[in-house]
């Protein structure tokens, strides 16, 4: 009886965390259950604000490219130090650390780093394991990878090995995309001067293990960032994205057990593991921890890109790192937090606004890329979506009608709605279409076109009807120029 108490307590907490399905062992039971919470559960959070990352505490020292981006600049920033102990700590140590420090995706779902490797932790069955990192970076407004891979490279190779010992990988492919020449030729000197030095290929640091890293060059579709179309383009064909099940896990490149994750994601890991997943777990609000670069672009004076604490405000990382909105903070029309697939929200929805996987969540849009694109009261905001929409209308690969034939219809419908051709109840339909595309296609890039409509008819519904109003009005066509 006691026992079936405690189920019952604990899957309700399990349901009611919201956003991604958490394992009832994760989440700190001492509140629940006498017993301490297991190894690898995040310490929780006892501070209330964030923001104002000091310099000791930025994981990525050289974003701006001011210093040596080669080894000895890598050396002297504290890269590949101690790297071989880490290593000899094994995986579970590895994968214990990144767990402890609450570590999620950078490359837009969010899921839990630790757990997403311990999936491959598994006794092999004769085929080699990969790692791949997603260095894509395809979704509009995003640039914080790239400045990664040009300024930073062997962050990355370091973590390549350390991700890849993890989870027993043979071998990394990072796939970077084609237009990314500069970085991909600064990672490839990197990675050059990792096997000169002994931290890559056979015996990789001294440590008994042995470890390669390919550069994989893409040709510039955006749909080869999503995981399953990656691997299908490593392995030479269209980049189609694939059914799952099965996952990556279990059938992944080369028909083998690979991880893919986000450039940022793998470049966090030796820090991690140097400085501790406690001292990750210090930054933000629980579930939610870390530091983060964050791409802000647009209307702001100082379009920029900064690491900061998870958690910030919106309105503070905006006026402390990009110089306030163009006009003033009541200029401010809106911005769209997480890249273009995310949910534009408004000037007094940003107010509040926390800039963190749950926050963002909290208020009808997502972290995603945690890129922003801030857009002040001179823009008009029916033509920035519908260029968007343009946007994934060409990206889709085809595969499924709701995305093939949805989007395409979405996208006509769009530009009507920019020269304020059609009838208030069109934009219901609109709203309908949206939700018949999303979540019913194989890959998510069809919900990345839908949402942004859904934030538009959400929040800008009076400014499509009075567009439509004054179309009636006047009677003439404005001839609206599509980029
Ligand atoms: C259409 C589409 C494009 C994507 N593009 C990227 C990308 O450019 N870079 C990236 O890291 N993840 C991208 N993703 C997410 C990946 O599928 C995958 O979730 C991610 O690489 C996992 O890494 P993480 O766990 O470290 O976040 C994309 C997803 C979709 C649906
Ligand atoms: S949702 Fe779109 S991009 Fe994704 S597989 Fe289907 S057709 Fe291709």
């Amino acid at each position: 009886m006691k026992m079936a108490s405690v189920i019952v307590r604990c899957s309700n907490l399990a349901k009611s965390s919201g956003g991604i399905i958490v394992p009832i062992n994760s989440l700190h039971k001492q509140n629940y259950c006498n017993k301490p919470p297991p190894p690898g559960t995040p310490p929780p959070q006892t501070k209330t604000t964030f923001g104002k990352l000091s310099d000791e505490d930025r994981v990525f020292t050289n974003l701006y490219g001011r210093h040596e981006w080669r080894l000895k600049g890598a050396l002297k920033r504290g890269d590949w130090y101690k790297t071989k102990e880490i290593l000899c700590k094994g995986p579970d140590w590895i994968i214990n650390e990144v767990k402890t420090s609450g570590l999620r995706g950078r490359g837009g779902a969010g899921f839990p780093s630790g757990m997403k490797w311990s999936f491959m932790n598994k006794p092999g069955d004769g085929r080699p394991k990969y790692l791949v990192v997603n260095a894509d970076e395809g979704e509009p407004g995003t640039c914080k990878d790239r400045e990664i891979m040009r300024h930073d490279p062997h962050k990355l190779v370091e973590g390549c090995l350390i991700a890849g010992r993890a989870i027993g990988a043979k071998a990394a492919y990072i796939y970077i995309r084609g237009e990314f020449y500069n970085e991909a030729s600064n990672l490839q000197v990197a990675i050059a001067e990792a096997y000169q030095a002994g931290f890559l290929g056979r015996n990789a640091c001294c440590s008994g293990y042995d470890f390669d890293v390919f550069v994989q060059r893409g040709a510039g579709a955006y749909i080869c960032g999503e995981e399953t179309a990656l691997i299908e383009s490593i392995e030479g064909k269209q980049g189609k994205p694939r059914l799952k099940p099965p996952f990556p896990a279990d059938v992944g490149v080369f028909g083998c057990p690979t991880t893919v994750n986000n450039v940022e994601t793998i470049a966090v890991s030796p820090t991690i593991c140097r400085r501790g997943g406690a001292w990750f777990a210090s930054f933000g609000r629980t579930r939610n921890s870390g530091t983060k670069l964050f791409n802000i672009s647009g209307h702001v004076n100082n379009p920029c890109t900064v690491e900061e604490e998870m958690s910030v405000p919106m309105k503070e990382l905006i006026e402390k790192h990009a110089g306030g909105i163009i006009g003033g903070w009541d200029n401010l029309l809106g911005v769209i937090p997480g890249g273009s697939s995310t949910p534009v929200i408004p000037k007094s929805v940003c107010e509040k606004a926390i800039m963190d996987f749950d926050g963002l969540v909290a208020v009808q849009t997502s972290l995603g890329t945690a890129a922003l694109i801030v857009m002040n009261k001179q823009t008009d905001i029916i033509k920035a979506i519908a260029r968007l929409s343009t946007f994934y209308k060409h990206e889709s690969c085809g595969q499924c009608t709701p995305c093939r034939e949805g989007v395409d219809w979405m996208n006509k419908i769009m530009w009507r709605f920019v020269e304020g051709k059609g009838k208030p109840e069109e934009i219901d339909m609109l709203w309908e279409l949206s939700k018949e595309i999303e979540g019913h296609t194989i890959c998510a890039l069809a919900d990345g076109a839908a949402w942004p409509v859904q934030g538009l008819i959400r929040h800008f519904r009076p400014e499509i009807e009075a567009r439509m109003n004054k179309y009636k009005e006047d009677k003439i066509d404005v001839k609206v120029e599509r980029c």
